[in-house]
């Protein structure tokens, strides 16, 4: 019998574009570090394709890049604050003087002295992505109330009828296939945020890459590789960009492969962002289901963490 907690959890990303706390950065800086691991992680590299006035780099890993120092802004994300690589890349920040700031729900992180925008506690850190993206680009960025709203619609109408994806996850399933999501900017890493649902909510293993990228790669694979038929191509549609559009028209023909097709919703990137992600959060919730796995547990990711403490 299958919690429905995570479709609950789901239902609560429409308010959490509403967010509104943000940070106080009073000092100059010359470049930003984004710190955090997986449903945290993908926090900075989704900024990371937002945000391009100034160098970002996001760490998924122990180290401090060796050029941070007192001009380095670094923002360490993470959903539990105890998370053993980000606590240690905030150790070094804090260690070479750089602008240290954190997102979390509690935990260690919250008692490391630093500006920190505390988030609500009690949900999966993957069903907090609004709370945890939202304070950083409301910091850096232009986010208008017209914007939040419209957004918080089209999630509010996803809650509501998610049968489209319901229908991509039963391709996946009668299939018994892997998908492979094809991004574009500025959602590539979109792509990877619906790569880590499918691993984490529905247990099977994706993969992503992005146009143009993989026209020069990948594009020698998708027709001739082993096994073709194990692959869902999942694209996605609709960017600003009409190259991109061309090269995913011509990429599928070219390799005599239909693409699954989603196209971005919505008028602002803002929105079309957040479409994706709720559509590939809702296919991997269905997928779950129909394997009759249940969608919340993430036991195997804890025993580690346990292992290693
Ligand atoms: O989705 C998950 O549970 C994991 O990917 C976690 O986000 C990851 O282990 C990092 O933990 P936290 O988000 O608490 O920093």
């Amino acid at each position: 019998m299958l919690d429905d907690k995570l479709l609950r959890e789901l239902g609560t990303l429409k308010d959490q574009v509403r967010f509104s706390k943000k940070f106080t950065i009073d000092k100059d800086f010359d470049n930003v570090v984004v710190a955090g691991m997986g449903g945290s992680g993908i926090v900075g590299r989704i900024f990371s394709e937002l945000y391009s006035e100034k160098p970002v780099e996001v760490v998924s890993d122990y180290q401090l890049p060796k050029y941070a120092n007192d001009r380095t802004l670094v923002i360490g994300v993470s959903y539990s604050g105890n998370t053993e690589e980000t606590i240690s890349v905030l150790n070094q920040a804090q260690k070479n003087n750089c602008i240290t700031v954190a997102i979390t729900s509690g935990g260690k992180i919250s008692g490391m002295g630093f500006q920190t925008v505390l988030i609500p506690g009690g949900l999966q850190p993957r069903s907090s992505l609004g709370y945890m993206l939202m304070p950083i680009l409301s910091t850096f960025l232009d986010i208008t109330n017209n914007v939040r709203d419209a957004t918080f619609e089209r999630l509010k109408n996803m809650d509501e009828d998610h049968s489209k994806e319901e229908m991509l996850a039963l391709e996946i399933f009668k299939g018994q296939r892997i998908p492979v999501i094809m991004g574009f900017f500025p959602f590539s890493w979109v792509a990877y945020r619906w790569k880590t649902q499918f691993n984490e909510n529905s247990k099977i293993m994706a993969f992503s890459n992005y146009f143009p990228e993989l026209n020069h790669n990948e594009t020698m694979a998708i027709g001739d590789t082993f096994r073709r038929d194990m692959f869902e191509y999942i694209a996605f549609r609709g960017s600003s960009n009409n190259r991109i559009e061309k090269r995913i028209e011509e990429t599928s023909k070219i390799t005599g492969v239909d693409f699954y097709q989603v196209t971005a919703e919505g008028n602002s990137i803002i929105e079309k962002l957040f479409f994706l992600v709720h559509y590939g959060d809702y296919v991997s919730y269905h997928l779950a289901k129909l394997r009759n796995v249940d969608p919340q547990d993430v036991s195997k990711i804890e025993l580690l963490k346990k292992r290693l403490a």
